[in-house]
């Protein structure tokens, strides 16, 4: 049932390339220049004039809601705010009738993320569920939606729902800078074509397993990580200290990495490891310069960057390298990494890395 893999963790993870092609088939045409997807083509009238977007989800599928905030702002320019599902149904949020709501949910059974979209409908918002279980609770009580469709995800860590959370959502922010003239064609179309060549890229990226093993071995004892990225990839920092904590049990958290001299920077110094996102496109010189800060205060430095990179290679202890690709594209690369470190420290710890303590893979109780 792991498919040859030691957990369903390593499983979903290299099952990263075949879960991306099966949520573009049949909704991506590439040659043709089209994103087709009913929910989204039934519906777009709704998303075109919607005054704002709204995304809704817990935990991971928050933290693609995120990445789709930048996305979607950039591709469409349409404002989009991004609530934990348990803040917003407890906070008489106000919601207007020309909203979208997007619920977010790998399970489609999250109690919290249940209770926001009822709220939302009950104010008139159209609601549209993005999730992979098929015939879950929340793509029947939603208004329209589409299915991740990337397979049976076992691990309590998500992993392959995240990057194909964040694949349908680049793919639905496309279309509507289409339908609303936001984007060139000729754009839109490097897109697809680069989209198309995602998969290939993820699995180049899950090359770099031994060395995330061999980074894995040098901090597992450390007590606290810190995770730092700008742009598209701060929700990035974001996954990887959440991986990092429910399996390994280690203190972390996640950063933009300019936030870095309002607090965190005091916890620096030898002991602490840093794993920081530095994609030769977003902010690379911002984030260089972040590098800097950090190793002038004995930091360790762990730089996931893009192949062949020079800068950030001369300042760090250790680097990660992934394929380039378009900015926007960047998080589905930079994340996969982060899952393999988080898989090993887990596994060289001796933890439960498929369940860990106290997690359930559906939380259907608030
Ligand atoms: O099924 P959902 O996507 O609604 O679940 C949301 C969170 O409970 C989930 O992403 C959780 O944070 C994962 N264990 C993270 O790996």
């Amino acid at each position: 049932e792991k498919g040859g893999y030691d957990h369903f963790m390593l499983k979903e993870i290299y099952e990263q390339p075949q879960a991306i092609k099966d949520t573009f088939r049949g909704r991506m045409l590439v040659k043709e220049g089209i994103i087709k997807m009913a929910g989204i083509d039934d519906n777009i009238e709704k998303f075109k004039n919607a005054r704002r977007i709204i995304i809704i989800a817990c935990g991971t599928s928050w933290h693609a809601g995120l990445v789709a905030e930048y996305i979607f702002e950039e591709f469409a320019r349409v404002p989009v705010e991004v609530e934990y599902a348990s803040e917003f149904r407890y906070r008489n949020p106000v919601v207007f009738k020309d909203d979208v709501v997007i619920a977010i949910s790998q399970s489609g059974e999250t109690a919290d993320t249940m209770a926001a979209i009822k709220l939302a409908k009950k104010q008139g918002a159209f609601v549209f569920g993005i999730c992979n279980v098929v015939g879950s609770s929340i793509s029947r009580i939603t208004d329209a939606g589409a299915y991740t469709h990337a397979g049976p995800e076992i691990g309590v860590a998500s992993t392959k729902a995240f990057t194909t959370q964040i694949t349908i959502l680049t793919l639905i922010a496309l279309r509507l800078a289409q339908a609303t003239g936001k984007m060139a064609d000729s754009e839109f179309r490097s897109y697809l074509q680069e989209l198309e060549r995602i998969p290939g890229k993820v699995e180049k990226a899950l090359k770099c397993n031994d060395q995330a093993e061999l980074v894995a071995a040098q901090y597992k004892d450390a007590p606290n990580a810190l995770y730092l990225g700008r742009g598209y990839n701060f929700p990035v920092a974001l996954e990887g200290a959440l991986k990092l904590k429910e399996i390994s049990y280690i203190h972390a958290e996640g950063y933009p990495a300019a936030e870095m001299k309002h607090g965190p920077i005091a916890l620096i110094d030898e002991m602490m490891p840093v794993f920081v996102i530095a994609m030769r496109k977003g902010h690379y010189e911002k984030v260089v310069s972040n590098i800097e800060e950090i190793k002038a205060r004995s930091g360790k430095i762990i730089g996931i960057v893009t192949e062949g990179d020079t800068e950030v290679k001369r300042l760090a202890d250790h680097i990660i390298e992934i394929p380039e690709t378009l900015e926007p594209l960047t998080p589905i690369l930079a994340t996969i990494p982060l899952q393999l470190l988080s898989y090993h420290i887990a596994l060289m710890l001796d933890k439960n890395v498929d369940q860990p303590r106290n997690l359930a893979k559906s939380v259907t109780v608030e």
